[in-house]
């Protein structure tokens, strides 16, 4: 008599495709979904999302590239739970957030900035430092507790790697991290029907405290020769850039990487830990930077972003009207269908991630930092969960 063996949540999971592009995100393996979504459905409604779904390098390039589609909802650049608040006002100032003037005169400039980032060698022991300064946070946090202290590391390593690279003093980078990570939560607490206060409080709180120190960073708390003083220079002789603006954008440099760089560190060391069939030995940078540049090219860490339509419009045939919502699946467009093999992990188009290459080079130290700790990976290695998120797949080791 055979005795039927029972299957895991996991294993059962695995094997159930994704209802939608959403469950996509955070489903053990969700590219076979993904492919034969681009080769069937590259661009049409989805009834039970309540938006059109576009899938593929063709789809993909009409939406992002199309004038009449969005970052925001017209007429509401920010959404109504953060609005009457600091942390509104701050949103509302974003490059990411806005189409059109607002988005011309800040984004060219941010771009340039971001590539005077440097990744030479003091760069790379400073990155080093913040990493280890972020372990240590992190066991503060979470004491001896493997899994949660890694799901605590993902996220704070790349903030405060990014604060030591920019030129914030090592004395903020816990609070940095603190006001950040309340932000990029009121974000995602804003989109929900029934918003918790308490965590849209916090973030106006976030807001304010975050605004005051980068206004003192630019003004005198960040060392002299810091990217942060430099990026100063530059815009006191620039008549067309903002102070307030360019407050806010260098804020949002800290929430774009908050989930981003997160998602690209946890997908690696889940890749890492689940390759080990042993202890590893000594573990060199190089195979870092291999694991960050495959899950940018075969996991990336954002799979959508969406996009809505100002005007009427026809997209891959299809008549759309004012007010619709297009989910981009940037992680259906397999890595070899751009010129450069992973361009679309990090989008296209006028609102394409000017942080591609910091991105990376944060999450390299992050990687390595872990990998080359006494983290105990093989306890993680089962792991299969991803933080319940719409946009960014993160992996979740505790359970
Ligand atoms: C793994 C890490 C990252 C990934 C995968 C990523 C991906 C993306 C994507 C896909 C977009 C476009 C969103 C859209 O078109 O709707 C974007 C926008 C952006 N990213 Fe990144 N990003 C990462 C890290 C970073 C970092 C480290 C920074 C800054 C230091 C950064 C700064 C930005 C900014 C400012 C925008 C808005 C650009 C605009 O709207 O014009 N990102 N990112």
């Amino acid at each position: 008599m055979s005795v039927a063996v029972p299957e895991s949540a996991a294993a059962l999971r695995a094997s159930r495709a994704p209802r939608h592009a959403l469950d996509a995100v955070v489903h053990p393996n969700p590219y076979s979904y993904y492919a034969s979504l681009a080769a069937r459905r590259p661009f049409d409604f989805d009834a039970s999302l309540g938006m059109w779904v576009a899938a593929g390098p063709d789809a993909l390039a009409q939406v992002l590239r199309h004038p009449a589609c969005g970052v925001r909802p017209s007429g509401a650049v920010v959404p109504p739970a953060l609005a009457h608040g600091p942390a509104g006002e701050w949103f509302a100032a974003l490059v990411r957030m806005n189409d059109g003037a607002a988005h011309a005169a800040m984004k060219p400039w941010l771009k340039a900035r971001l590539a005077a980032l440097q990744a030479g060698r003091d760069s790379l022991a400073m990155l080093d430092e913040a990493s280890q300064a972020a372990c240590a946070d992190a066991y503060l946090v979470c004491g001896n507790t493997p899994a949660a202290r890694l799901d605590d590391f993902v996220f704070r390593q790349p903030v405060y790697a990014l604060a030591a690279w920019l030129g914030v003093p090592s004395t903020q980078w816990t609070e940095v991290y603190e006001d950040v990570h309340a932000l990029v939560a009121a974000m995602a607490e804003a989109g929900k029907p029934a918003p918790v206060e308490d965590v849209l409080t916090r973030a106006h709180h976030a807001a304010t405290a975050l605004r005051v120190r980068a206004t003192r960073w630019l003004n005198a708390d960040a060392a002299t020769g810091t990217w942060l003083r430099d990026t100063a220079r530059s815009a006191a002789r620039d008549e067309r850039i903002d102070f307030g603006a360019l407050i806010a954008n260098i804020v949002g440099l800290f929430t774009q990487t908050h989930d981003a760089c997160a998602g690209l560190v946890a997908n690696s060391v889940r890749r890492f830990a689940q390759s080990l069939c042993a202890p590893p030995p000594l573990v060199e940078r190089s195979v870092a930077i291999r694991l960050v540049s495959d899950v940018i090219r075969f996991d990336p860490p954002v799979q959508n972003t969406r996009r809505f339509l100002h005007a009427s419009a026809v997209i891959y045939d299809r008549k759309l009207a004012k007010g619709d919502t297009i989910l981009a699946v940037l992680a259906s467009a397999p890595s070899g269908t751009s010129a450069d093999g992973i361009a679309w992990t990090f989008g296209l188009g006028a609102h394409a991630c000017p942080g591609r290459s910091p991105a990376t080079t944060l999450a390299i130290a992050g990687v390595h930092a872990i990998l080359s700790s006494d983290a105990d990976l093989a306890s993680v290695a089962q792991s299969t969960a991803y933080h319940p998120l719409a946009n960014a797949r993160i992996a979740r080791f505790a359970d």
